[in-house]
């Protein structure tokens, strides 16, 4: 699959707090098509957007995630903790931004955060979200692409979603990355731009993978990548590329 060149990571999480609607508004705002989000379960098995498994850093609770339902948790404040602009912002609900998505042709990248022994649970919440958001609203497959730095949610996201295309979530590149993208049967890999090595990026992309790399905030060094054959990269900037309007396609 491709993607922009450019995905905003957690939305446009330099200018507005990570994993909200605002985060997510705002880089559309600013011309970009694509956006990494991370996907965790409440208690009651509602798909929500968030990264961390406590709420302490970017809410105003505290405690697990997954411990609290939707309802609990969509009263915190998901602002106030990034500047006093944004407070009432709201964690989303993964239906939420679905159907923002749909209404404003975007295109998601949805990395599976499951806490570890949760996955069924998070793989159905997520499976849920989606066959509701194919019936009632006009999101498309191919505005979907999932990830994960964990294998078996790759897996059970196939068995749900067999259309949909999968990337692999890790550090550096593994010795093996090829052979596990091909037992996932993944598309491509994601990886961390400081661990980027040479050799293993030309030998991916000989065999056909898209390579993205997270997280970069400098524009030099998203250009050194793009030299190297590497596809995309997410930022928290979404201006990073000197403006210029990326289009998915
Ligand atoms: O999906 C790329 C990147 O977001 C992975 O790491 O911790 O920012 O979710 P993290
Ligand atoms: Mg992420």
């Amino acid at each position: 699959m491709q993607t922009s060149s450019l995905i905003c990571h957690r939305g446009a999480s330099a200018m507005a707090p990570e994993n909200t609607l605002q985060a997510f508004e705002l880089a559309r705002q600013h011309g970009q098509r694509w956006l990494e989000m991370d996907v965790a379960v409440s208690a009651d098995g509602e798909a929500v957007i968030f990264h961390d498994e406590i709420l302490r850093r970017c809410t105003n609770g505290s405690g697990w995630l997954i411990r609290q339902s939707l309802a609990e948790l969509k009263a915190l404040d998901a602002g106030s903790w990034f500047s006093e602009q944004f407070t009432g912002a709201t964690i989303p609900a993964l239906t939420e931004v679905l159907d923002w998505a749909a209404r404003h042709h975007m295109f998601l990248n949805l990395e599976i955060k499951p806490v570890l022994g949760r996955e069924p649970e998070t793989a159905a919440a997520i499976h849920r979200a989606l066959e509701w958001a194919f019936e009632h609203t006009a999101l498309q497959a191919d505005q979907i692409l999932f990830s994960s730095f964990n294998p078996l949610s790759l897996q059970l996201a196939r068995e749900c979603h067999p259309g949909l295309q999968r990337a692999l979530l890790t550090e550096a590149i593994a010795v093996d990355a090829a052979a596990r993208l091909a037992a996932l049967q993944c598309e491509g890999l994601h990886f961390c731009a400081e661990l980027v090595d040479e050799v293993a990026v030309a030998e991916l992309k000989s065999l056909g993978y898209q390579l993205r790399c997270y997280t970069v905030n400098s524009a030099i060094q998203a250009e050194s990548l793009f030299n190297m054959g590497i596809d995309a990269v997410f930022s928290d900037y979404p201006a990073l590329l000197s403006g210029a309007s990326e289009t998915a396609r």
